[in-house]
């Protein structure tokens, strides 16, 4: 049995994750997008199920996909991405919300293709839900809330401020400063931020072992507090 809970220190607990990125349509041949490839996001959906965490991924549009065990929920927009998350965090003990959410969307969307016409086009564009936000607001002292950042200036500062503001429980920022680190890249350079400890830099490492860290360092916080 001790085995069994070294092996699977998750077990018996639900997980929701949020990867890739969202697109925001503008018309119907045509959106507002970002280069998230979804990989981080994924290869945590990974690890939280091969540590025995019943795994739901809210994945964006993206090629890649997860391990035969994690049930996943295709989205496209950041609104069927809040109302998938929202369907399911209830339930959850662990959220970790990796997605490349797009911040605004179009106003309107068109419903034919905009023609080529002005020489200026401009766009009315408004906010998207927050799902992480969401999720920290809503938690109940069993539930686990975790959030990624990318920051470029005062990086510390920014994470511990969306830290608090968000009522998340963890911050993973990613470091834009090194190089062979972040989108597209197999390996990432974190810091992790957390309300009652000192922040945890990490080495540059590979995502499939960041990620196995961020699992241990959720299963090591939730074991701490049980
Ligand atoms: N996030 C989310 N829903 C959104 C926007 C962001 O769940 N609509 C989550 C991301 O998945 C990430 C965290 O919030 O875990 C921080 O995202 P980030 O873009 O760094 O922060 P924002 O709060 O959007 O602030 P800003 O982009 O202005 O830095
Ligand atoms: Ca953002």
């Amino acid at each position: 049995e001790m085995q069994l809970a070294k092996e699977k220190p998750l077990a018996g607990l639900s997980a929701v994750v949020t990867a890739g990125p969202t697109y925001e349509p503008i018309d119907p041949v045509r959106f507002i997008g970002n280069h998230s490839s979804g990989l981080m996001g994924i290869t945590i959906a990974n690890a939280l199920h091969a540590a025995g965490a019943q795994t739901t991924l809210v994945l964006g549009p993206t090629h890649l996909t997860a391990n035969v065990g994690v049930e996943t929920i295709k989205v496209t927009t950041a609104q069927q991405m809040f109302d998938a998350v929202a369907g399911v965090f209830p339930s959850t003990q662990i959220a970790v919300m990796a997605a490349a959410v797009a911040d605004y969307r179009p106003a309107t969307v068109a419903h034919q293709k905009i023609k080529k016409q002005v020489d200026e086009l401009e766009f009315s564009l408004v906010k998207n839900p927050d799902i992480l936000l969401h999720c920290g607001m809503n938690k109940s002292s069993n539930q686990w809330v975790v959030g990624f950042a990318l920051e470029t200036n005062d990086e510390a500062a920014h994470a511990m401020d969306k830290l608090r503001r968000k009522n998340a429980d963890m911050i993973v920022m990613n470091s834009m400063q090194d190089k062979g680190a972040g989108f597209g890249s197999a390996n990432n350079k974190v810091t992790i931020f957390e309300p009652e400890a000192g922040p945890l830099s990490l080495p540059l490492m590979t995502k499939q072992d960041l990620a196995k860290e961020i699992v241990s360092l959720i299963a090591k916080r939730i074991h701490e507090k049980a």
